[in-house]
């Protein structure tokens, strides 16, 4: 009887995470006597049928690699003339009985609709630095990019209290601020700048002086896609529609506005890519394996238009449909623990909270 053949891709900006996942997948398969083939580049590869072997060997040590072995891009098969028919066509070209699809919103939207609208046996692992797929509690590569922000925001510190000045970490996230809420937590920031809510340029001032004053610094994390006045909006977009966040200057326009502010000289940093590179956190090689292996597992069982998705530590799967509805961004929970931390390190009563709790 022919082997059961699973595709595999990964798309969109590449995360650590990626590898164990990749490899969670094909020694699952391997072990259930199905064979994988790897996809370069994304849904670009699946329509050119570009594929490389994925056999045990391929994949033995990746789990401590960065990056992606398979390449990524940002291509979407529905903005391409017959796209969608192309990748039909390499599915069956390579005698795929599955495809398995890492990536994120984008990545998984195409999944979603070419399992919807031509039936094709997909199945997507949840990937993404920036944390904020709705249908799963964590993503592989955010842990990783947190804890290398964490790293720099603690070595800005540093130099910011021996020069006396305030220092800006811009982290990314495009649509969510869940990397700039992660790493201002863990670093101990005294403001963290989110795209959620404007930037209360007053109200930031007035807790970087408070940290100044008993600090001698201040650290402000700030997420790349936050609004503040004088920051100028790229134009260029990517085959999704989006925004392509290149020389927006948020780091250095928030420098400016708090040098403005408070007096105090200020310094930005952006780590940009950085963040995605470098080998996986134990969180990330460890969810990527799991995450990998399951999807393998409804590969080889015939369920499709599924995500695997991390819910109460268990791997399940989750409606592509359902897991590509919404994005997941801040919440006013996360928002309340945030503002409770940078009042409390300013020495002011949080009214917000105070107010919540009158309410309650
Ligand atoms: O979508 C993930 C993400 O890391 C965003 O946070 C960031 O804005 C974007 O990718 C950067 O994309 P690129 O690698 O294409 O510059």
């Amino acid at each position: 009887m022919a082997k059961i053949r699973i595709g595999i891709l990964t798309g969109g900006g590449d995360c650590p995470g990626l590898n164990p996942a990749i490899r969670g997948a094909v020694l699952h398969a391997s072990a259930h006597g199905a064979e994988c083939i790897g996809v370069r580049g994304g849904w670009r590869g699946m329509m050119e049928a570009d594929t490389l072997p994925l056999r045990v060997g391929d994949v033995a040590d990746i789990v401590v690699k960065g990056g992606t072995i398979l390449g990524t891009s940002r291509t979407n098969p529905f903005k391409h003339e017959n796209g969608p028919a192309h990748v039909m066509a390499t599915i069956k070209k390579l005698k795929l009985d599955a495809l398995i699809a890492m990536g994120g919103e984008d990545t998984l939207g195409v999944a979603s609709k070419l399992f919807s609208e031509h039936q094709a046996p997909v199945i997507g692992v949840p990937k993404t630095m920036d944390n904020d797929l709705s249908a799963t509690e964590y993503t592989f590569g955010f842990d990783s990019a947190v804890t290398v922000a964490v790293d720099a925001a603690e070595r800005l510190r540093d130099t910011g209290r021996s020069h006396s000045r305030i220092m800006v970490l811009e982290v990314m996230g495009r649509h969510a601020g869940w990397v700039a809420l992660f790493t201002g937590i863990a670093a101990a920031a005294d403001y963290v700048c989110l795209p959620e809510r404007p930037v209360d340029v007053k109200d930031m001032a007035a807790k970087l002086k408070a940290a100044c004053k008993r600090n001698g610094t201040a650290l402000v994390v700030a997420s790349e896609a936050i609004t503040l006045p004088g920051v100028q909006h790229h134009k260029e977009i990517d085959d999704f529609g989006h925004e392509i966040l290149k020389e927006r200057g948020v780091a250095e326009r928030l420098s400016e506005a708090i040098h403005k502010e408070t007096g105090v000289e200020t310094r930005a940093a952006v780590i940009g890519h950085i963040q995605r590179g470098g080998p996986p956190t134990v969180f990330d090689r460890i969810l990527g394996t799991r995450v990998g292996m399951k999807a393998s597992e409804l590969a080889l069982s015939g369920q499709f238009g599924y995500m695997v998705a991390l819910k109460a530590d268990k791997i399940v799967p989750v409606s592509l449909k359902e897991a590509t509805a919404d994005l997941k961004t801040v919440n006013l929970e996360w928002l309340d623990l945030l503002d409770t931390i940078t009042s409390g390190l300013a020495g002011e009563t949080n009214r917000r909270v105070k107010g919540a709790r009158t309410a309650a």
